[in-house]
């Protein structure tokens, strides 16, 4: 018998679309964490709750306007009749942003004790009120764009809070270096062969000087979030002036406005 995980995630899903979610799930990263243990994913389907023959979920607004709204009856019920990991989170595009520090909030309150959490994915034009105020402990969106309901944002949010669960990937310094873990984004990767179609790896990579590699990778990972999220540099709080010694050493003649420089 294998031992129990020391700590297992569980995600409760509820949708009307339980295959789709439970399908995603089953690949990859997701179906072996599943398969370990390391994650529980329930999916339960909204409409198994609804009151009539034709299983409807969804209504007209009061008021009138296009679109139809979610029923609150049946969401109600399937999220009392199974008493779900809370926070309950609905997935919606007046959320709060979902990103990396969301995710870890999420892994770490999961790793320590509160079990999991649950996502219940909106549809339609929308969610009857009553369950944004009586029911979910908060709104979460993936980004500023509209999508037509939620499945495809819970997949991104159990996706990213999974990996980071102890145990869930093979090698644990990925997390360390990966995007965002130090406010910056990841350093270009290379693998074989090393010149593809004439374009070659850059040398150093090649160089077996791990000091080296590991500066110049710094420095890339630099540039890359200068000029692709300058957004992220000022969040950080600027550049030491040894990360600005360090781009500068590697080529980077671009301007550096004063937010993106330390203090
Ligand atoms: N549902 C519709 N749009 C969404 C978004 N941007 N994020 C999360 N859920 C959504």
């Amino acid at each position: 018998m294998t031992a129990a995980p020391e700590s297992s995630l569980q995600i409760d899903v509820f949708s009307i679309f339980p295959e789709a979610i439970d399908g995603f799930c089953s690949y990859g990263l997701l179906g072996k964490a599943r398969e370990a243990g390391l994650v529980t994913v329930r999916v339960h389907d909204l409409r198994s709750q609804a009151g009539d023959p034709r299983r409807s979920v969804d209504d007209a607004p009061f008021g009138g306007g296009a679109g139809m709204v979610l029923l609150p009856g049946p969401i109600f019920d399937a999220v009392e009749s199974c008493s779900p990991p809370r926070p309950l989170l609905l997935l919606g595009p007046a959320g709060r942003l979902f990103n990396q520090e969301m995710a870890r909030e999420l892994a770490e309150q999961a790793a320590s004790g509160s079990g999991g959490f649950s996502l219940l994915c909106g549809r339609y034009e929308g969610v009857d009120q009553r369950v944004v105020d009586h029911l979910v402990d908060g709104e979460v969106s993936i980004g500023d764009y509209v999508l037509a309901g939620g499945e495809a944002a819970a997949l991104a949010v159990i996706e990213a809070v999974t990996r980071l669960m102890p145990g869930v990937m093979g090698n644990d310094a990925s997390l360390v270096e990966e995007s965002f873990a130090d406010g910056l984004l990841e350093y270009p990767q290379y693998t074989r062969p090393s010149v593809f179609r004439g374009w070659a790896v850059p040398d150093v990579l090649l160089s077996g000087d791990h000091g080296k590699v590991a500066c110049w990778r710094r420095a890339q990972a630099i540039m890359r979030t200068i000029e692709v999220r300058p957004d992220l540099i000022e969040a950080r709080g600027g550049l030491s002036p040894d990360e600005v010694r360090l781009i500068r050493q590697y080529g980077y003649a671009g301007d550096l406005p004063p937010q993106m420089q330390g203090p």
